[in-house]
């Protein structure tokens, strides 16, 4: 798939960007009001304890604060973190490693912990429960286990894919916290804050219009801020209003409900090609000539969400909305949803 403006993962150089707009304390942080309070409950009984945090799973589509929040609590707890990720972890040595150097309090965070090996992972169950290391030395009958101790660290793990958890690894995890697509007061705060950041000028209404074209993502309006201000720059005389907002979008082809060309063309297809549905996830997703993962991850939540598709137990299916949006008359038989 060619680069998605709106795609909610990150894109190339993207990070440093990100690292910038990233709210440091919880204070900071915008949205998300469960997760928050009971983040902050969290990690106020440690600090009153005088220990480091139970380790702790953050999980849900991409771009929506998981690795922000990772950071956030080092920042709280005054702690310092080690950065991996599931796919990075090849060999039981690497985590090996990882883990004897961490002191007391440490937090290793673990992206995409759904993506590692299932030998890795055996290791961090000990590790994660007992703070201890079991080795393996030497082979065959000869072999025999060295139990290593290891400091009292926090393992912070974050997924998009809650389901590809093994369950002995999603009960080491002292809290689970589920982070949802943000609503749009709490997007236009989040624009709002980003624009300050960057130096910005804009008022609400216009901020309201991006967050609203923004997929209820943080990642992406912090994406499109920045397209925006460039148009402005290039085409409207420097000024960051509405009629920079609806031109820097019209040119992306973005539309005003925050769908791209990949969106539209799934419900096309939906619509078109299997009558509205129900059409499964894998012969939608061949049909596009689309990885399965790329739709169930990234197109469908966000569809779902805003209702413009629906899930049966035969399938996806198109909704009213669908049909409406992409200017469509609505089916006769078009079950209302
Ligand atoms: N609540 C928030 N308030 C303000 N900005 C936010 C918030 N959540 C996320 N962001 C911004 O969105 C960007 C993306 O967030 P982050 O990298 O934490 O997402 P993620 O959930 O880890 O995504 P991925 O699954 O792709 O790793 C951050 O750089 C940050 O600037
Ligand atoms: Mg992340």
């Amino acid at each position: 798939m060619e680069e998605r403006i709106i795609a909610p993962g990150e894109l190339a150089g993207e990070e440093r960007i990100d690292l910038s707009l990233r709210p440091k304390s919880l204070a900071e942080f915008i949205g998300q009001p469960m997760v928050k309070e009971n983040l902050g409950i969290f990690l106020e009984a440690a600090k009153k304890r005088g220990q480091p945090c139970e380790h702790v799973l953050f999980y849900g589509p991409p771009g929506l604060g998981k690795t922000t929040l990772a950071h956030v609590i080092a920042n709280e707890m005054g702690a310092h973190v080690k950065v991996t990720s599931g796919p990075a972890l090849e060999r039981v040595g690497d985590l090996a490693a990882i883990l004897t150097n961490l002191e007391e309090g440490d937090i290793l965070f673990v992206d995409e912990i759904h993506r590692m090996n299932r030998n890795i992972e055996e290791v961090l169950y000990p590790a994660m429960e007992d703070y201890a290391l079991d080795l393996v030395i030497g082979k065959g009958p000869a072999a025999r286990t060295l139990r290593l101790d290891l400091k009292h660290f926090t393992l912070i793990g974050a997924t998009t894919r809650l389901s590809l958890l093994s369950g002995p690894l999603r009960d080491r995890f002292g809290s689970i916290f589920h982070l949802e697509f943000y609503g749009p007061d709490e997007m236009t705060a989040i624009v709002e804050r980003s624009a300050g950041l960057l130096g910005i000028n804009i008022d609400k209404a216009t901020a309201n219009s991006v967050a609203t074209r923004s997929r209820r993502t943080p990642r992406i309006s912090n994406r499109l801020l920045r397209r925006v201000r460039d148009f402005a720059e290039v085409r409207n005389e420097g000024v960051f209003d509405e009629t920079a907002v609806t031109g820097a979008l019209k040119a992306l082809n973005i539309d005003d409900r925050g769908l791209d060309d990949t969106d539209r063309r799934a419900l096309k297809l939906l619509i078109e090609k299997f009558n509205g549905g129900p059409a499964g996830l894998s012969t939608l997703a061949a049909a596009m000539a689309e990885e399965t993962d790329t739709l169930e991850d990234v197109l469908e939540p966000f569809l779902l969400q805003e209702g413009f598709i629906a899930r049966t137990p035969r399938g996806r299916v198109a909704t009213e909305l669908a049909y409406k949006h992409l200017g469509y008359p609505l089916p006769e038989n078009l079950q209302l949803l």
